[in-house]
């Protein structure tokens, strides 16, 4: 099976991933390989922090790596928070922190349109490629369910009538933002690599 490095340290996005690529690829962490640095995301756009991620590891440690970036683009809001959807409420702030924000700068608004974006940089073999998911949904007006991570409490996919952490793992897992780009990564990997194991 294929290794391949997934460039975070959020356990929550390696069991995502590494439960939506079940089979098919196998997938190392940052500590796996023994990257315990902070890799800053400077860039101004998804694709170009997903692509600082995954070319830092790529030229230092040599291995085929993916990294992925993600924002919550709120319609009312402009598209923020968007790129800076982790920092929303401050640096170093926590997930509650930035849901109470952005349900208090939704308070009034009726237009709840969002959707999250996920955008996936791999540098495999000296090239690299960009995936993009995208998941359109409404911000509720108050939080709902304990299961996922970030703002899941607080987003309600097209179509139903749950919130992500109402939602649970597996189900979201079938219609994420990250799992359709990483669906079409793993779909450009099988097809370009023999090697790697049908699902
Ligand atoms: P990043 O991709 O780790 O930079 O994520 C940016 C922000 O979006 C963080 O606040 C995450 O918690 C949040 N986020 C990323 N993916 C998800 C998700 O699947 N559900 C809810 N929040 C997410």
């Amino acid at each position: 099976m294929k290794k391949i490095v997934f460039a975070t340290n959020n356990r929550h996005k390696l069991e995502e991933i590494r439960k939506i690529t079940k089979g098919t690829l196998e997938i190392l962490s940052l500590s796996d390989i023994g990257c315990h640095e902070e890799i800053e995301e400077t860039g101004s756009t998804l694709d170009e922090n997903a692509i600082i991620k995954a070319t830092y590891v790529h030229e230092r440690y040599g291995y085929d790596c993916f990294a992925d970036d993600t924002g919550l683009e709120v319609e009312a809001l402009g598209g923020a928070p968007g790129v800076y959807s982790a920092r929303y409420a401050g640096e170093a702030c926590q997930a509650e922190d930035n849901m109470r924000k952005l349900l208090a700068e939704m308070e009034h608004n009726e237009n709840r349109k969002a959707q999250f974006r996920t955008v996936i940089a791999l540098c495999c073999n000296g090239e690299q490629h960009l995936f993009e998911g995208v998941i359109r949904g409404t911000i509720t007006r108050v939080k709902r369910g304990s299961d996922g991570f970030g703002y899941d409490p607080v987003f309600m996919p097209e179509g139903y009538d749950r919130t992500f952490a109402e939602l649970g793992d597996e189900a979201k897992n079938q219609i994420s933002h990250r799992s359709l780009a990483t669906g079409k990564m793993v779909q450009y990997l099988l097809d370009r690599f023999q090697t790697v194991n049908p699902r």
